[in-house]
């Protein structure tokens, strides 16, 4: 059996959570390729029932505004109960302590740790992140990620390292360490 196949045996979901540009929308994919699920997004869901953009959610609405559309998300999908699949998450998601809780009832938490140089470098030329529009966006990465490390921490079941490594290693990673989890759930 191969590996992925051992994963198929006993896998409910992988969640993905993390700060902005630590790689959840590509890894997510990269997982959902290799275990042959579907991935979703919690961004993308958000954006599609709202029919507009996360910035304009953000502008028009505000920041809390788009926390409880979170919540709502995570509900939809602990209540629809589904298995198998790769959901990736926004990188404040973590915020609200009601959705730490609705993470953990999905599945496998994994947080995809990056340093706040490399996130720099990524998002370097992306205006795409509300949050981000700052006078300092440097400074601001660097003060957001430290305050969210505990959150991160006490939401996941696995932190990954991700500087350095590449996408196939990251995911074989995360493969293995999802079916030890849930091997022993
Ligand atoms: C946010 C991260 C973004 C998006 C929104 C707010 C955050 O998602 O949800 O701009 O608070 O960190 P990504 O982590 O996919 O960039």
């Amino acid at each position: 059996m191969t590996l992925e196949e051992k994963v198929e045996h006993a896998l409910k979901n992988i969640v993905l959570i993390g700060f902005m540009g630590c790689g959840k929308s590509a890894i997510g994919r990269r997982l959902a390729e290799k275990l042959n699920y579907p991935v979703y997004d919690t961004d993308s869901i958000i954006e599609e029932k709202e029919k507009r953009a996360i910035k304009e959610i953000f502008a028009t609405d505000g920041e809390d505004y788009f926390r409880a559309l979170e919540t709502t998300t995570l509900e939809a999908f602990v209540n629809a109960g589904r298995k198998k699949e790769i959901i990736s998450t926004g990188g404040g998601i973590v915020i609200r302590e009601e959705n730490i809780r609705l993470l953990q009832r999905l599945g496998f938490v994994v947080w995809l740790d990056a340093k706040p140089e490399t996130v720099v470098e990524r998002l370097s030329r992306n205006t795409d992140r509300p949050l981000l529009n700052t006078e300092n966006p440097e400074e601001t990465i660097r003060e957001l990620s430290l305050n969210r490390r505990p959150l991160y921490e006490s939401s996941s079941h696995l932190r990954l390292e991700t500087d350095g490594l590449d996408f196939d290693e990251i995911t074989t990673g995360i493969i293995e360490s999802a079916r030890y989890f849930f091997g022993t759930q």
